[in-house]
């Protein structure tokens, strides 16, 4: 989550956003289109099992879905948390469930109000979705980005952009901890400047936790371990990329991963970079601006906040929708 609230002011048409324009910064090397243009900015992106994305916003309590495989689908409300004014992150912790963070948030200073930050359970395995408050959050400020762990279905992790860190939930138990908190977390002004946003746990054997750190700019990880049911950091830090453009500010948000272990990041104003690990596991990752430009003047990106990878069947697997602060919605062919 990196906000600019000066989207809120923009009023884009699809057309406008489709329009082919001269005198672009180099062309993408993928193919990508807007597929939905929400007039609600977008915050968050997971895809179901049954393809359809399930969709949050910074500035509504309402957890939406669109099916990207109906030509001009619609957005519908799939649930409106209470006592919330934005939804954050959200992550499938076990089939078909889940964790979605609500909070109310100043589009100010970004921060959450103390007390209103609430993990909850929607469970969308039977026709009436299944809500339950897994539980509260009361001192955090910084919600953002949350994750499954592979291999322990009741451990859900959050990070936390302004305290820097990283707080495990137990959806079986309700408990929450502060399990990580480490400087490449934090950012290194307040906030509105945010640390450590978006988050993936990989099975690597051992894990390892990847985050993006917004303020600071980079990809790092650092490996975790399970002890009596609490997760914890097994090493120090790496930093695995900085991304960085010789001419703009760069804001990393939020990231997916795919088969082959890249990293499809986010990019604040308007890029999608491709992070490659390194072949032989060790130095930084290589980065390709895959989509947009460091600039922001592609229409069709703007403010990028989240990606995931589309499921259920082939042509969907190897899409990568991209949401943006804009409202978009963005398909692209990651194989093109
Ligand atoms: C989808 O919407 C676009 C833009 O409004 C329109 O040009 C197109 O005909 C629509 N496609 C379908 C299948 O309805
Ligand atoms: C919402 O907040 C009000 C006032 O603090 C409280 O009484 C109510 O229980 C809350 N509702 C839920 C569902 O948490
Ligand atoms: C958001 O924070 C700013 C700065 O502290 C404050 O002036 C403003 O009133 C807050 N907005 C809301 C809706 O509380
Ligand atoms: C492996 O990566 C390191 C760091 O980037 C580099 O110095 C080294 O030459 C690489 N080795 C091989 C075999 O590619």
């Amino acid at each position: 989550m990196v906000f600019f609230p000066l989207i809120l002011a923009f009023s884009i048409s699809v057309q406008a956003l489709t329009a082919p324009r001269t005198g672009e910064p180099s062309p993408s090397p993928f193919s990508a289109q807007v597929i939905f243009q929400s007039s609600v900015l977008l915050e968050n992106i997971a895809a179901r099992a049954s393809s359809e994305l399930l969709l949050t916003s910074f500035a509504s309590p309402t957890l939406f879905t669109l099916d990207p495989k109906t030509t001009n689908g619609t957005l519908s409300a799939v649930h409106t948390f209470p006592n919330a004014t934005a939804l954050t992150g959200i992550t499938e912790y076990q089939p078909g469930v889940f964790a979605v963070i609500a909070s109310v948030i100043n589009t100010t200073t970004f921060r959450a109000a103390l007390g209103s930050v609430v993990v909850w359970s929607i469970d969308l395995n039977s026709h009436t979705p299944t809500v339950d408050a897994l539980c509260a959050l009361p001192t955090v400020e910084g919600p953002n980005a949350v994750t499954a762990v592979p291999g322990h279905p009741d451990i859900i992790l959050m990070a936390d952009s302004i305290a820097g860190g990283v707080w495990q939930i137990n959806a079986r138990t309700g408990k929450a901890r502060f399990v990580i908190q480490d400087a490449s977390m934090l950012p290194n002004r307040p906030a509105p400047a945010l640390g450590i946003n978006g988050l993936h746990v990989r099975d690597a054997a051992p894990d390892a936790l990847y985050f993006s750190n917004s303020q600071k700019g980079i990809l790092a990880r650092v490996l975790i371990c399970v002890e009596d049911g609490n997760i914890r950091a097994a090493g120090a830090v790496e930093v695995l990329a900085t991304i960085q453009s010789a001419d703009a500010v760069q804001s990393p948000d939020d990231f997916a991963f795919d088969r082959d272990g890249r990293a499809w990041m986010t990019v604040h104003p308007g890029a999608v970079a491709l992070l490659s690990p390194p072949v032989n596991h060790s130095g930084q990752w290589t980065q390709l601006n895959a989509v947009g430009n460091a600039v922001g003047s592609d229409p069709q990106l703007i403010q990028p906040t989240s990606a995931a990878f589309g499921r259920g069947n082939a042509v969907q697997e190897q899409r990568l929708y991209v949401v943006t602060g804009a409202g978009q919605i963005m398909a692209v062919d990651t194989k093109a």
